[in-house]
């Protein structure tokens, strides 16, 4: 559907899902999700393991074969499902999965350049490295270093810089503060809200809740595989149920925290994941 170009809305929706469905197999992963995303907005998606968040980017970035079988999925007013990844990070989609996805072999500026290879403007690409240099200056320290021998955080660091130099108008982040210790997190969080503020809209998935929805500006809540909860992070944020299955682990921390700051160690952050 064509919106009036004379009368188009202000947040006109960036990237839009409806009715969408995904099968592996014969097992519904997702049922009947409809989102919208705003342009210059941070949304995230909430909800526990196996919910079907990763599903969700996947069927987005065309990962996922044949799928989604329903629905429709539109970027910038274009049908998008159904179409190659390929062309869909030339579309101006970027993403970075679960896990960090470096090339282990290659360096870090080989990464980079990598990332950047949907860009025929070589004075544009520069313009992005230096951006990536300033989001990450430890990727400028290391930048001749193989990245499979960066530490976990660094590799994240990298993984989101080299989406970055692809210079999406969308970026897709699976669990970026996964394994990360808490000021890391802190940092990526971060640079989420850089990333925003110089124009990229940011679809990411988390767990962390709490930190998230500090960050985000929108939200949704999957739950096996449909959409629960919709609506802007502060009434995520006020939403009981929200609270009590996605905030419960944050409570937990702070509690722990709380126990840490009489010890000795009390580093004073929300989480305390593993690296
Ligand atoms: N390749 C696959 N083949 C079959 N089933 C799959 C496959 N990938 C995911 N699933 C199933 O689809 C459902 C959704 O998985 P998905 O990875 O999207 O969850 P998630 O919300 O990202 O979970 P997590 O928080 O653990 O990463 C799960 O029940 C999972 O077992
Ligand atoms: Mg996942």
């Amino acid at each position: 559907m064509d919106s009036p170009a004379s009368h188009r809305p202000v947040a006109e929706p960036l990237l839009k899902l409806d009715g969408v469905e995904t099968y592996y197999g014969p097992l519904r992963a997702l049922s009947g999700v409809s989102l919208t995303v705003v342009q210059g907005t941070v949304t995230v998606i909430l909800g526990s393991n196996g919910a079907g968040k990763s599903t969700l980017l996947g069927t987005i970035m065309g990962v996922l074969d044949g799928q989604p079988q329903r629905g429709s999925v539109t970027f910038r007013g274009q049908r998008i499902d159904g179409m190659a990844t390929e062309k869909i990070v030339r579309a101006g989609i970027s993403y970075v999965p679960e896990g960090r996805r470096v090339f282990p072999e290659l360096t870090v500026s080989e990464n980079l350049k990598v990332g950047a290879y949907t860009v025929r403007d070589r004075q544009s690409t520069l313009r992005t490295l230096e951006r990536v240099h300033d989001y990450f200056p430890v990727l400028t320290e290391r930048q001749d270093q193989h990245a499979g021998t960066l530490s976990g955080g660094e590799q994240q660091m990298l993984a989101i810089g080299r989406a970055l130099m692809n210079e999406p108008e969308l970026l897709l982040l699976d669990e970026p503060s996964l394994g990360l210790a808490p000021l890391l997190v802190h940092q990526v969080f971060d640079i989420i809200s850089q990333i925003r503020d110089e124009g990229v809209t940011v679809l990411l998935v988390e767990q962390n809740a709490r930190m998230a929805l500090k960050v985000a500006d929108d939200g949704v809540v999957l739950e096996n595989g449909e959409l629960m909860v919709s609506g802007t992070a502060a009434e995520l944020v006020d939403n009981d149920e929200v609270e009590e299955l996605y905030m419960g682990a944050a409570s937990t921390a702070s509690t722990e925290e709380a126990a840490s700051a009489t010890s000795d160690t009390g580093d004073g952050d929300d989480v305390d994941l593993e690296s």
